[in-house]
């Protein structure tokens, strides 16, 4: 197992991925905020299947924290996300310093409709997405990469992200990724790390509700009334809920009489000070 070879400019990723480019190689990009696990790496697995080079950026956007949010706290673990990255054969890491992508004078931002206002984490996060949209345009532009894969837990996110890159014709197929849980059903997170043990305990019930409620939908039982019971039902364990909803998995719109095609249900609770979000497939 070598070392990941760390990139610290963008002048250094184009000459690398110039380089790729002239050896024919297709390369995949695989955006984070560092602080890795499992989840993580099963998106390095994935970008390889589609992919003869994988480059990971690991950069806390600080543009898609509110004023108020855990940037600061941000778990940063860089030396072992990259020996974690060496060994699920990344090929190179790319960490830029905040100043590298928001230089003095940064006047930018890519501001979005359609599911970045779907009334899910925008409700509680108004300015979240266009800090996603603007650092994801940067990095799919700086990297330049053939394929980019992100996780399916931020189902939100990778909802815009499918349009953006429709919306300004970047050159890049989007590949979403399953959600990597613990044997208990609780999602993958850098922010689990939060919980105290008391509440990691319960953390688990927020998925268990939402696979049994899709199970219910699935038999046909009423939305209003299941999701009514399950708000409930996360209260009453513990969960302080922004939102449970079913919505259209392909652009987040609210489900109505007509709506055909896949689902989602689509959670974020506070446990304590831990926000937690999940969602899962419904197929109607
Ligand atoms: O999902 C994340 O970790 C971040 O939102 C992303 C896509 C890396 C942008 O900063």
């Amino acid at each position: 197992m070598g070392a990941v070879k760390v990139l610290e400019s963008v002048a250094a990723l184009r000459v690398q991925r110039a380089a790729w480019r002239v050896a024919g190689e297709r390369v995949a990009l695989v955006p984070t905020m560092g602080a890795l696990h499992q989840g993580h790496i099963s998106l390095v697995q994935l970008a390889r299947l589609h992919a003869t080079r994988v480059v990971v950026s690991i950069f806390v956007n600080p543009t898609q924290f509110a004023p108020g949010e855990d940037f600061a706290a941000y778990p940063r673990t860089f030396e072992g996300d990259c020996a974690m990255l060496a060994a699920a054969g990344a090929d190179a890491v790319f960490h830029p310093g905040v100043e590298m992508i928001y230089p003095d004078g940064f006047a930018t931002s890519v501001e979005m409709r359609g599911p970045a206002v779907a009334g899910l984490e925008d409700l509680v996060r108004p300015t979240h997405f266009a800090g996603v949209a603007t650092i994801v345009a940067k990095l799919l532009i700086q990297a330049a990469p053939d394929v980019a894969v992100f996780g399916e837990k931020d189902f939100q996110q990778l909802a815009v992200i499918r349009r953006l890159v429709l919306d300004l014709d970047l050159p890049v197929e989007i590949i979403g990724a399953p959600t990597l849980r613990d044997p208990d059903g609780l999602a993958l997170s850098s922010r689990n790390a939060y919980l105290s043990e008391a509440e990691r305990a319960i953390a688990p019930r927020l998925h268990a509700c939402l696979a049994r409620v899709a199970d219910d939908l699935q038999k046909g039982g009423s939305a209003k009334r299941l999701l009514d019971e399950a708000r409930a039902e996360m209260t009453a364990a513990g969960f302080a809920v922004d939102y449970l909803e079913l919505r259209q998995a392909r652009d987040l719109a609210p489900v109505t009489q007509k709506s055909a095609g896949p689902m989602r249900l689509l959670v974020a609770a506070k446990l304590g000070r831990t926000r937690l979000i999940d969602n899962v497939a419904v197929d109607l």
